[in-house]
């Protein structure tokens, strides 16, 4: 049985915010949500979230995940007492190999890799996760004996001199026995520097019950990187889509910078994908082979075929592109849009649940919202289907073949038939017939002898 306690009743105080700490977001999301899915890799079976400053927001924020258990700390007396609070909620078998995984909620990168290494580091006894820094002031430091084995950890507040001296800290994660973990938690007192309950303490407390105590170390640094601040915020999030960006450089996709990269969700390309920079992507994003998105678009929970271009400062959400389309500079695709294989849509142009057939174009200056465009149509400069009264939403019908003239506003619900053409300037009313030129503005007429007004002197 494997309990994993996540440690998030802390305040954060030096976030300086409302919003309780473990829900600032890392790459779009709570850094709850993070450690969470890598917690949840492990398959454990029960999974226990410790909660304290802003415990109600928390538990909203992730009401919806019925695997969580929530244990309330208040108030909150050090990491011992927090894990005690889960305590009563951990679950143990028959099997001895009973373990509780202790993570922090503000450590948002530890991944699944590092967690496994840490599990097996333990053997039958516990393992803490430790790491060597070039400065490890305000860290618990791992005191070692003459044979190299771990027997204490010392909190910077109590350390001493030489202790100070050790560059080998604690990370704060770490895997023990249920039965003895809950043992050595009512033997834990508050006698140090911090009138807290040390959940370091069990490393002492284990060594004197004769259980040896492992280490194992993160992969990478930045895994075991706590968020304090909005600068630590901020730094970790560089951190983070900069691994992500070399997750993909290494998968065979063209990142130009990775250093103007962000990724705030799941990003799955094909071969010689191209991201030019300042792209963000969000939710889950698809892009077949040979995709090239141009600079600084956003891109949120769209799919692309093959070949599709997306030009520069371009806005899609919730579409469905094909393949061999060409999208922007300065489009705007929104939810329900579905545009067809060789497709075009420029500048200036906004189509809302919407298909727009293969080969059809609309290239400048549109709104197209609640129409089912068939192929090869063309769309003027300045179109506008009329799709909404104040009150309902129609439909606007152009078969395939049409020609939409430019600055015509089409008045849902409406119909142009197969190969029809619209004059420019009309306002649509009533349905176009198929193949014929209809058209809605007054006949230009010319006044001869008209005179320009003249200044009165
Ligand atoms: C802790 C470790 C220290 C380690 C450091 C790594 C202890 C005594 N010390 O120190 O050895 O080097 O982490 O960052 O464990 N929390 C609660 N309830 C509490 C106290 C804390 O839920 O009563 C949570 C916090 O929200 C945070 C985590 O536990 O997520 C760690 O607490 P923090 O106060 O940051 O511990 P440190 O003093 O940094
Ligand atoms: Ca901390």
């Amino acid at each position: 049985m494997l309990n994993i306690v996540i440690l998030a009743a802390g305040l954060g105080k030096r976030m300086q915010s409302d919003l309780p700490k473990v829900l600032h977001p890392l790459a779009g999301k709570p850094m709850l949500a993070h450690v969470l899915e890598n917690a949840r890799r492990l398959n454990p079976d029960r999974i226990i979230v410790v909660v304290g400053h802003g415990a109600e927001r928390v538990k909203d924020a992730f009401a919806d995940q019925a695997d969580i258990h929530f244990a309330l700390q208040v108030p909150q007396q050090g990491t011992a007492h927090a894990v005690q609070m889960a305590a009563p909620l951990l679950v143990a078998g028959t099997s001895g190999g009973d373990a509780t995984l202790v993570l922090y909620g503000d450590v948002p990168l530890v991944q699944t890799e590092t967690l496994q290494r840490l599990l097996n580091a333990r053997e039958q006894g516990m393992a803490v996760l430790t790491e060597t820094l070039a400065d490890p002031t305000g860290y618990g430091r791992i005191v070692r004996n003459q044979q190299g084995e771990v027997i204490r950890i010392v909190e910077h507040k109590d350390a001493s001199p030489d202790e100070h001296a050790i560059a080998e800290v604690n990370t704060g994660i770490l895997v023990a026995p249920t039965g003895n973990l809950k043992d050595w938690l009512s033997r834990i007192d508050n006698n140090n520097a911090q009138g807290e309950y040390y959940l370091t303490d069990v490393v002492s407390l284990s060594v004197q019950d004769g259980l040896p105590v492992h280490a194992a170390q993160p992969s990478a640094l930045w895994e075991t990187l706590g968020v304090n601040s909005r600068i630590q915020q901020a730094q970790l999030e560089r951190h983070w889509q900069g691994e992500q960006a070399r997750r993909l450089l290494e998968a065979g996709v063209t990142i130009v910078d990775p250093a103007r990269f962000d990724l705030r969700g799941s990003l799955v390309c094909g071969r010689d994908v191209f991201i030019d920079v300042g792209c963000v992507f969000e939710g889950r994003v698809e892009l077949a082979d040979g995709v090239r998105i141009g600079p600084h678009c956003v891109i949120k929970d769209a799919v692309m075929g093959a070949g599709t271009q997306v030009e520069a400062f371009s806005h899609i959400h919730e579409a469905k592109i094909a393949d061999q389309a060409r999208i922007g500079p300065y489009a705007r695709l929104r939810p329900g849009a579905d545009i067809g294989s060789q497709a075009h849509v420029g500048n200036f142009v906004e189509i809302k649940k919407s298909r727009l057939g293969q080969g059809s174009k609309a290239n400048h200056l549109a709104y197209i919202g609640d129409a089912q465009i068939g192929e090869r149509v063309n769309i003027g400069a300045g179109t506008i289907t009329c799709n909404y009264d104040g009150v309902n939403k129609f439909q606007t019908i152009i078969e395939d073949d049409a020609f939409i003239g430019s600055d015509s506003q089409l008045v849902a619900p409406v119909r142009v038939g197969q190969g029809a053409t619209l004059g420019a300037g009309t306002t649509l009313t009533k349905d176009a017939p198929a193949g014929q030129l209809t058209i809605s503005r007054p006949s230009q007429k010319t006044i001869e002898g008209w005179l320009r007004p003249i200044k009165k002197s």
